[in-house]
């Protein structure tokens, strides 16, 4: 039986698809990139923006066409999509099984029964905004301890979640609305799965989750933050790097944290904490609670802690009400942060979030289209500029793999085709080396400089 998996979205997401891959090799079925000679198509969906969402829509208008030829290839929509459109999605031509992120455990039977009884699945929260009960949760954290235990292709990095759903409800994000409230995992079931994936060659470890730094554990007497998973895991023999995504500006645990970074050679020193906004009226109906000052106080705190950290950050422009002057503040806000990088969104509005329900989408197309450009543009000198300043210097890179482009360089008679890897810093670096160098730690010279990529050669 094969199955091909496709995803969209975040880390999250990815790191959802990891497991459903890991379950179905365990469970027998063969991995196929092709959709043509797929008995099971999968699509792990995100709903994030709507564009998003079209992108899935005619991936499913194309399994329709294919399905007319092949009748009896399942197809399933899995993650946010699937719990936001629910019985909507179902009811699509192409659709055998709409399976949400709390229910993919079920993913198995689900399509063993979508197969024997020829029948539509549906297995989506009613409540999602309800605490997922103990089971659901006993389910997702049996589900998670499967994932990298199969024998072939062991990656030289890693995710793990450490929470899943979010709490902050910002009044544009469907998150809360697709994945949840918070649950945070217990630490020894995520040290615990840090250790596994060390002893199978793991060397860099990502710990994931919406708002990660807001990690809380209580267990008798103490209460675990994200610093004290940061700190046991760096006890862990074999793991030489560690990074965790996505942090929210709040100064609950943050010095911690960051003292963690500065003092552990393994905490990569990376920041990624969206700012969304620089204007404090917009902050406030987005329901982000601090203002643009109190924010970049946090960056110099963060600064000061860990010299040399690089700070990465996300921007909705085209929020409902943002004037020129709003715009205005958040370029100065970009500028003032001299981020390594920032990510720039056109505000989506999603159906069902507080923005979308009170709030008109006011800034029309064209506008939004306008300041993202404006702003990249701003953001790519800053990131510019930070990335020369790496000119001539030797990094310390975790080589990923072979580059998109990967041309064979022949010029000095042999063959060193071109890898990429990224530093604790998360630039990525393109350099040429011998293809067994993959997963490896590697020291690279840097010899040119973009924006957002270096480029070097192999140092020693
Ligand atoms: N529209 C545009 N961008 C959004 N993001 C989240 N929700 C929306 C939306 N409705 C952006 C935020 C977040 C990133 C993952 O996606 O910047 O940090
Ligand atoms: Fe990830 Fe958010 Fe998209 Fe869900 S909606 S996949 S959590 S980005």
């Amino acid at each position: 039986m094969k199955v091909c998996l496709q995803t969209y979205g975040c880390q999250m997401n990815k790191l959802d698809t990891a497991l459903v891959d890991s379950a179905l090799k365990q469970a027998g079925f063969n991995l196929t990139d092709s959709v043509k000679d797929a008995d099971v198509v999968l699509i792990n969906t995100c709903s994030v923006r709507e564009h998003a969402e079209q992108r899935v829509l005619s991936q499913l208008g194309h399994l329709k066409h294919i399905k007319e030829s092949r009748p009896e290839m399942i197809v399933g929509v899995i993650g946010c999509m699937a719990q936001r459109l629910g019985e909507e999605l179902l009811e699509h031509e192409a659709v055998n099984i709409v399976c949400g992120p709390i229910q993919i455990p079920k993913i198995l039977s689900l399509i063993t029964e979508a197969m024997n009884e020829k029948k539509k699945e549906l297995a989506v929260s009613e409540k999602i905004l309800k605490k997922s009960s103990d089971k659901e949760n006993q389910a997702l954290e049996e589900f998670e301890s499967f994932y990298g235990l199969e024998e072939e292709n062991i990656p030289s990095q890693a995710f793990v979640r450490v929470m899943r759903g979010c709490n902050n409800f910002c009044t544009y994000c469907i998150v809360p609305y697709v994945r949840g409230t918070e649950v945070c995992r217990p630490p020894e079931a995520i040290i615990e799965q840090i250790q596994k994936l060390a002893n199978r060659g793991v060397k860099q470890v990502t710990l994931l989750g919406q708002t990660v730094n807001s990690y809380k554990y209580k267990q008798g007497e103490k209460t675990w933050s994200l610093a004290d998973l940061l700190s046991a895991a760096g006890e862990i023999e074999g793991i030489q790097w560690l990074k965790f995504v996505t942090s929210y500006p709040s100064e609950e645990f943050f010095e911690d944290i960051m003292q963690v970074m500065a003092d552990s050679e393994k905490v990569c020193k990376y920041l990624h904490i969206p700012a969304q906004s620089g204007s404090d009226k917009i902050l406030k109906a987005m329901n982000r609670n601090y203002t643009a000052q109190w924010y970049l106080e946090l960056l110099d705190k963060a600064r000061a802690i860990v010299p040399g950290i690089a700070i990465a950050g996300d921007f909705i422009v085209g929020f409902p009400g943002e004037t020129e002057e709003d715009f205005q503040a958040t370029i100065d806000l970009v500028q003032k942060a001299r981020y390594r990088n920032a990510f720039i969104f056109k505000y989506s509005p999603r159906p069902g979030t507080t923005a979308d329900k009170r709030l008109e989408d006011t800034v029309p197309a064209e506008i939004k289209q306008r300041r993202n450009v404006e702003l990249l543009a701003v953001q790519e000198k800053i990131s510019d500029e930070l990335s020369r300043e790496f000119l001539g210097k030797e990094e310390i890179i975790l080589v990923e793999g072979l580059s998109k482009k990967s041309h064979i360089n022949s010029d000095d008679g042999k063959n060193h085709p071109q890898l990429v890897g990224r530093t604790e810093t998360d630039y990525i670096v393109v350099f040429n080396c011998p293809v067994s160098l993959a997963g490896e730690f590697v020291k690279v010279k840097i010899t040119r400089t973009s924006p957002l990529t270096l480029f070097g050669e192999l140092a020693e």
